[in-house]
Order: C-alpha cells, then sequence, then structure tokens
C-alpha cells in the first residue's frame, strides 16, 4: 500500500465528515433561489482546494452565478503526466414532499449508508476526487500533475462550461481527462463507461380556444387540446417503440456484433437489477435490441412532464385553452441535437390537427453524445485501478444519462477520456431518499489514487 493510500485510510473519518458538510449546502442548481447556495458550495471547495495545497485556486468568472472552481497542483515536473478531473458539485431539487424520509439537505447515516440529495449524484465523486488528490499531496510523492476543475450548473444544462472550455484550451491541456460521475450497475461490479448519451430538451404547447370554455357549452365541438396533445404524442412512437419522427436515426450508427457482445456481457445481472430498481411490470422498447442497448446505444423520445386542465379537488366541467408537454430525447453519437429538434419539429407541425395551433420551443442547446476511445493508456490505467480497488476487473459499458461537458472535453481537448464512476445505480439520484454506499466512496477515493499512480507508471514523455 502506498504512503497516500494510508493517508487515506487515517482520514477516512475526516473524508465521511467533508462530505456531509458539502451534502449540508443545498446547491441546487435549477432554482434561482438557490444561487447563493451553489456559490456557498463553490467557497467550500475553493477553501478546501487551498487547504490542501492547490494553487492557482480561483472562481473563473465566465461562469456566472454559478461558478466554476478550478485549482491545480503542478509539481510533478514537465515529464510527468497530467490528470484533469472534472466533477459537478450543483444537484438537483429535492422536497420532503416527493416522498423523502429525512431531510434531504440533512445527511443521516444508515447501514452504511449516507442519505441525502446530491450524495450519488455526485458530491462523493467531488469528494473522493478531492480527497485523492489530498492523500496523493499529503503523501508527498504525487507522481502527477493535477488540474481540477467543478461545475456548479451541470443539473441545468452546463450553459457556461462550453465556452469557458472552448477559451481555456491551453491551461486545461491534459494527458488524461477524468471525468468522475455516474454509476455502478452493481455495488461490486466495476465498469468502464466508454460512452454517454447526448440530450435535447423541449417544450410543446398546444392551443385551441381562445380561453377555457364551459364544456357543457362547447363540448363536442371544439377540440380539447389535452386531447389533441396526447393523439399527437401517441404518434411519436410505433407500436415496438420505434420513435417515429422521419429521419431521427438516419446517423444512429449500427451495434457492431464485437460492441454487442461487450455491451452485453453482463446481460443477465442487467436484467435482475432492472426488475429490483425498476419494479416496472415489464420491459419496454425496441423488441430487436437488448435492454442495456435500448438505455445505452439507442436514441430515445420521451415525454418528462405533461400539464393542463383542471386537475384540483373535485371537478370542473372545463373545456381547457391549452395544453403543455415537455419532450426530451436521449442522443447518441453522430446524431446533431440542432437538426434532431427540426426533425421533431416538422413532424409534430405535419401531424398537428387543423383545429389546434402548436408550437415547440427548444429549451437548452443541448449536448451531442459521445464513445471515448476504449484502448488508451488511461482506460488501462483506470482498468487496473478498478480491479485493484474492488478486486473484481470492470466491465466496458455505455451509459444512457448525459454530461454535457463531455463532449466539449472531446472535441476541444486532446486528452484520454474516462469516466469514473464510484455509485451504485440503485442510489436514487434525482429521485427521493437517494443515498451513497460509503464503502464504494472509499474505494472511489482509492481508485483515483491508483489511476494517478498507474497511469505515471506507465507514462512515456
Ligand atoms: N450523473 C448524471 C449523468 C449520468 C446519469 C451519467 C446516468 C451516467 C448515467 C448527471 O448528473 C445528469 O443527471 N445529467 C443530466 C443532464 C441534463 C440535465 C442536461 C441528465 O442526464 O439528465
Ligand atoms: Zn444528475
Amino acid at each position: 500500500m502506498s504512503s497516500a493510500h494510508e493517508y487515506a485510510h487515517a482520514h477516512a473519518a475526516r473524508f465521511e465528515q467533508q462530505l456531509n458538510d458539502l451534502l449540508r449546502i443545498p446547491s441546487v442548481s435549477t432554482l434561482p433561489e438557490h444561487a447563493a447556495d451553489v456559490q456557498r458550495a463553490a467557497q467550500w471547495l475553493a477553501e478546501d482546494m487551498r487547504r490542501i495545497g492547490l494553487q492557482n485556486v480561483q472562481l473563473p468568472q465566465q461562469s456566472g452565478y454559478l461558478p466554476l472552481v478550478y485549482g491545480e497542483w503542478l509539481g510533478a515536473g514537465e515529464d510527468a503526466p497530467t490528470v484533469l478531473s472534472y466533477c459537478h458539485y450543483d444537484v438537483q431539487p429535492a422536497e420532503m414532499a416527493d416522498g423523502w424520509e429525512s431531510n434531504p439537505f440533512e445527511p443521516v447515516e444508515r447501514e452504511g449508508k449516507v442519505y441525502a440529495r446530491g450524495a450519488v449524484d455526485s458530491k462523493s465523486h467531488v469528494i473522493a476526487q478531492l480527497k485523492a488528490v489530498e492523500s496523493l499531496l499529503a503523501a508527498g510523492d504525487c507522481p502527477v500533475n493535477l488540474k481540477l476543475l467543478f461545475e456548479g450548473e451541470e443539473e441545468s444544462g452546463s450553459d457556461h462550461i462550453f465556452a469557458y472550455v472552448a477559451q481555456h484550451g491551453a491551461a486545461l491541456r491534459a494527458d488524461a481527462i477524468v471525468v468522475s460521475d455516474g454509476s455502478l450497475p452493481a455495488p461490486d461490479q466495476p465498469v468502464l463507461v466508454y460512452g454517454l448519451r447526448g440530450i435535447i430538451s423541449m417544450e410543446l404547447t398546444v392551443t385551441g380556444p381562445q380561453r377555457d370554455l364551459h364544456s357543457g357549452h362547447y363540448g363536442g365541438n371544439v377540440h380539447n387540446p389535452i386531447q389533441a396533445l396526447a393523439e399527437m404524442i401517441a404518434q411519436l412512437h410505433d407500436a415496438n417503440g420505434t420513435v417515429t419522427v422521419p429521419g431521427f436515426y438516419e446517423d444512429v450508427r449500427a451495434v457492431s456484433p464485437e460492441e454487442h457482445a461487450l455491451l452485453n456481457a453482463n446481460l443477465a445481472q442487467a436484467e435482475q437489477e432492472w426488475r429490483k430498481l425498476t419494479g416496472a411490470p415489464q420491459p419496454w422498447g425496441e423488441a430487436e435490441y437488448t435492454l442495456l442497448e435500448r438505455s445505452s446505444a439507442r436514441p430515445t423520445l420521451e415525454i418528462n412532464g405533461i400539464a393542463g386542465g383542471f386537475y384540483g379537488q373535485g371537478f370542473k366541467t372545463v373545456l381547457p385553452a391549452k395544453a403543455t408537454a415537455k419532450i426530451s430525447c436521449r442522443l447518441v453519437p453522430d446524431q446533431d441535437p440542432q437538426r434532431i429538434f427540426e426533425q421533431v419539429r416538422d413532424y409534430l407541425a405535419q401531424i398537428a390537427p387543423p383545429t389546434v395551433t402548436i408550437e415547440l420551443q427548444l429549451l437548452e442547446s443541448g449536448a451531442p453524445g459521445v464513445l471515448f476511445e476504449r484502448d488508451s493508456a488511461a482506460m488501462r490505467a483506470a482498468e487496473v485501478a478498478y480491479t485493484r480497488s474492488w478486486g473484481k476487473a470492470p466491465l466496458f459499458t455505455r451509459e444512457g444519462g448525459s454530461i454535457p461537458v463531455a463532449s466539449s472535453f472531446q472535441q476541444q481537448l486532446d486528452g484520454e477520456i474516462v469516466l469514473m464512476s464510484f455509485g451504485y445505480k440503485g442510489g436514487g439520484a434525482h429521485g427521493p431518499n437517494e443515498y451513497v454506499i460509503l464503502d464504494m466512496f472509499h474505494k472511489g477515493i482509492a481508485t483515483a489514487i491508483t489511476f494517478c499512480q498507474e497511469l505515471a507508471a506507465t507514462h512515456r514523455p
């Protein structure tokens, strides 16, 4: 065991306390009323970066109210490799009313798990990376140069980090780029994620009459906008679950036989986990693809929410004036977000009945899907690091979620990208009673330490 690992071991309890300290700050990036909390979390991180010996610690201005936090240590010398680690410290909203059993911003520990908003997505990753760096520096023999970049608006669309990465390519230069977020399919099964889906989000508004009407007067001769919306939504997939938008799949890469084998190496276990974690009666979706392919290598169109009319207590015989739906698409590599938006918009215009008017608005600029090189020095170092820390070799897999900045790292920087996930997929990210398994948090710290050591040991300047 290296002295960095020994240090991490000796300070494990304090690392957990620091995780709790960060979890107590409600850094919700999607709600403007939490902007000051996001600021506070950024200051907390910057302070800890300074304390552990990082230099040039700053909250770069470009990021406005939801700051990026940057710090570096370049003491390993020019011949040593440089590692850029990225995590996000902002979180999704959480309220007791969503079904939390305890205050989402007052972490509680039960049976080796810490429950709090952001526990698994993604403050345990932030602290794991930060404490790995602390351990490497404290041991006095850190073999890599380090750059840490923490984002405060990943959950709200990553509005500012793209420009930052584009403008600071030279300062962010690294041999390996660690994107630390995401999850493992089972607590004891590490994975190396080599692909993420992209995303676009839209809002569809269907308008009928100029104002809400009495359904006794007009029911039967005015097309109800909620019904029209439902009729349109029902046409966006066929009975197989395939998206019907013309051109939607035209740039989608086929799953090669090699990748099919790789992605499905763990299919039986994944199907079991699927049953346990979703609680849904049975799987759905494109019959010609496996469960895992449907949620990683295939694009989707999803209705995230639908609103309109009266849904208070009792009833109201109203014929509403409008109805809206939030729609998002998960995208795979080569699908262009803007082009997909246009295809969806044109198709909706085509199927909209003449009895209503519609408008489709793009809610954020979107991000494309990404695939990382599987055969890189960084991937091999990560493979060694996971194998040692988890006692089990990682499987290669693609994930269905999105980390918008991943595509800009790939386009703007030339380091080898590795996704480092330490959380469990069942940890309830974005939902109530989110938790992190502490054992995985500590294995994560060990993995991040070994990764740097292994990268340095195999690096050829
Ligand atoms: N941690 C997730 C991304 C993720 C999810 C990676 C599942 C791998 C597997 C991240 O914090 C997230 O939730 N991203 C959003 C991005 C969106 C708000 C632009 C997502 O995927 O919905
Ligand atoms: Zn998230």
